[in-house]
């Protein structure tokens, strides 16, 4: 026999629960309590996990960590990308470096003789990825031409430079950061 009480506080259970999420479901898992094992104590404290700042705040009477406004865009990889003899001086090879928040970014890297240059391989223009042509990369949709070694417009119609990363070199490879915009 089912027991109708107890069906009944189930339904009110799953309902108030339902409510809940509905009210506070983002927000909860935006701003963890309890982060990496770290409780909220005090109020102003911040504290960095993967590269995104969080700060203890007073939220209705209790402490909670809450994602540090403007930090968003400030998670950080530095990712190996290549291995430092796979690029020869004045040459260029596009990677795909994973994104901070999910997916990848198709980045051409440039041995200069001062260094790596890492540079978003999509068009200013209109997003078509640009290749090396010659001494310049080219879009082929437009025909907009950059330089390799600074992103600058050579010729348009883009009227921006190419999105610029940090490179580094270290332990025989090449690293690229890339940040989330
Ligand atoms: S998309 Fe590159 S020139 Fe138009």
């Amino acid at each position: 026999m089912i027991d109708k009480n107890s069906s009944r506080r189930a339904f009110i259970s799953a309902t108030v629960a339902s409510f809940a999420w509905l009210i506070v479901g983002d927000r909860a898992t935006a701003a963890p309590a309890n982060l990496a094992g770290r409780p909220c104590k005090a109020k102003g404290r911040e504290r960095k996990v993967n590269g995104v700042t969080f700060v203890c705040r007073n939220a209705k009477g209790k402490l909670v960590w809450r994602r540090k406004p403007g930090q968003a865009a400030a998670k950080i990889v530095a990712v190996r990308v290549l291995e430092s003899s796979a690029l020869d001086l004045g040459s260029t090879k596009v990677v795909d470096v994973p994104a901070p928040n999910g997916g990848t970014v198709g980045v051409v890297l440039t041995r200069t003789s001062a260094g790596i240059t890492a540079l978003r391989v999509n068009c200013t223009h209109q997003g078509f990825p640009v290749g090396r042509v010659g001494a310049v990369l080219e879009c082929e949709l437009h025909g907009s031409q950059f330089n390799p070694e600074t992103g600058a417009v050579i010729n348009g119609p883009a009227a921006r430079p190419l999105t610029r990363y940090d490179a580094s070199e270290t332990n025989g490879g090449i690293y690229v950061t890339v940040t989330t915009n």
